[in-house]
């Protein structure tokens, strides 16, 4: 079952001239558009507290398609569709948006006979979202409405109970669509099909076949020009709690009683982010800061900020008791690579002493996503000895394989009315209930970590006896002893 597109859209889009919007959404919204899912009468109305008229909007939309792999040749089509109106908007002060949103109303059911979808998306800091909120309500804009708020949903667990209270008086869960792009990913959408499609997964995704699970996201990044951001928040805050939580959500559901039904899929997601024990800083968590952070313009002399962070994670449900996941994340790092490693347990057949490394299931969730199984092997030869070897399928390459962008996904099934790779405010909150130790009481001092390197080596131990496996891509295996 797939949930029918709108005929009609109107995206009013907050935040329109900031980063996000610019490198993000727009090209996101075009790229829907390009491919044909963009519902075939649509207008956008950027919102921002820059004071631009509609032809200013539209450079600034050039900018941003530019900047995002081209302009289309029919760009006066879309801006012939794209409205902007500036200034502030608040429950005391609606400014012009009420107007303009009107106004493309009728136009759009003039032309498609239907009245439109409205479509809110709040590409604006956190700080932002009660007044927007407060405003949609205060002006009678959020019936029928679907409205997306960027993450972080809240920066701790107070500030999310608070901003949930007034979503929930403004609108009905069903209309609220809260992103994190890491579940719009290829290859974290993969793991579905991994899991539940191939008998050869399916049956060994459980404590009982898994010792250890890795979701390894170092970053070579800078952050010297998102430096107020990123004083804010630090990695475990941007990075743990939002998109590696998800991830972790995504390996660790429990099977939804139909994959087809964007109801039950959010369901066990939310489900298992409920088992995530809080976090135990003293044991479970190393925190890093590169060094020559400090000196970075903007940043305290003193700064505790985390650059990198390492987590243990233990999920206490019946399927994942007992099996640790290690998270890592960090800025100015060695690389660039976001995976996940399932490390199963060794084969308790006759030849469990001598395999040289454990196997592996890994996704590659960067790009269109990529599967990898670490197999032990015989060596091709005379005598019987072990070798191990690294299979690949790129996602790309698969038949009739088109790869969407994580943001043009999920817009598309916030047209659709489609949660199930959004999160409910059960789940949330999960989330920050299990982070919550890491804001009190013991969260440990950052250590330094050297950049272009792999973090605090402190972060190592988490991983025992394992070691982090994406490092060890590329290193030559060792071959086991002969086996007889
Ligand atoms: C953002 C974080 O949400 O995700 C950034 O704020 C991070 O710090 C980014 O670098 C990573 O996303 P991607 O998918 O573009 O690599």
């Amino acid at each position: 079952m797939t949930t029918p597109r709108p005929t009609a859209v109107v995206v009013v889009l907050f935040g329109a001239t900031g980063d996000l919007a610019r490198r993000m959404v727009m090209p996101a919204l075009m790229e829907l558009r390009a491919r044909g899912l963009m519902p075939p009468h649509w207008r956008l109305i950027g919102s921002a507290a820059d004071d631009l008229d509609d032809a200013g909007f539209a450079v600034v939309l050039r900018e941003s398609l530019g900047g995002a792999g081209g302009v289309p040749d029919d760009f006066d089509e879309i801006v012939a569709r794209t409205r902007y109106v500036g200034g502030l908007f608040s429950a005391g002060d609606p400014g012009r948006l009420p107007v303009a949103l009107s106004r493309a109303r009728s136009e759009l059911h003039e032309s498609s006979g239907v009245d439109p979808l409205v479509v809110f998306f709040l590409a604006v800091p956190p700080l932002a979202f009660p007044t927007i909120t407060e405003g949609l309500g205060a002006h009678g804009l959020a019936a029928g409405a679907h409205v997306v708020f960027e993450k972080p949903y809240g920066t701790s667990l107070e500030s999310f109970e608070e901003l949930d209270s007034l979503v929930k008086r403004t609108f009905t869960e069903s209309q609220v669509f809260r992103i994190d792009h890491f579940l719009g990913k290829e290859g974290v959408q993969a793991i579905y099909t991994l899991r539940f499609a191939n008998k050869a997964f399916g049956t060994l995704w459980d404590r009982h076949s898994v010792a250890q699970v890795q979701v390894d996201v170092p970053e070579d990044l800078n952050v010297a020009n998102r430096i107020g951001f990123y004083e804010a928040t630090g990695a475990a805050l941007d990075m743990l709690v939002t998109h590696l939580f998800q991830v972790v959500s995504q390996i660790a559901m429990d099977t939804p009683y139909d994959l087809d039904d964007p109801h039950s899929v959010l369901l066990e997601r939310d489900s298992v982010l409920q088992r995530f024990r809080p976090l135990d800083p003293a044991r479970d968590v190393v925190l890093g800061q590169f060094t020559g952070y400090r000196d970075l313009p903007g940043v305290a002399p003193d700064s505790q900020q985390d650059t990198f962070v390492a987590a243990r994670l233990w999920v206490d449900s019946d399927r994942w008791r007992g099996v640790p996941f290690i998270l890592r994340t960090g800025k100015m790092m060695a690389r660039k690579a976001q995976r996940v490693t399932l490390v199963l347990r060794p084969d308790d057949g006759p030849l469990r002493q001598v395999a040289s490394r454990p196997n592996t299931i890994e996704i590659d969730f960067a790009g269109a996503g990529e599967i990898f199984l670490g197999l032990t092997v015989k060596a091709p030869g005379p005598e019987m000895r072990l070798s191990w070897g690294r299979a690949g399928l790129d996602l790309d390459d698969v038949p009739g394989g088109e790869p969407i962008s994580p943001y043009a996904s999920l817009i598309d099934d916030v047209f659709r009315g489609d949660r199930s790779l959004f999160t409910t405010e059960a789940g949330l909150r999960a989330a920050f209930q299990a982070f919550e130790p890491l804001r009190h009481g013991d969260r440990p001092a950052p250590l330094p970590y050297e950049q272009g390197g792999w973090g605090p080596v402190e972060a190592n131990r988490l991983t025992a006896p394992y070691g982090w496996i994406l490092q060890q891509e590329g290193s030559v295996a060792i071959p086991g002893q002969p086996a007889r």
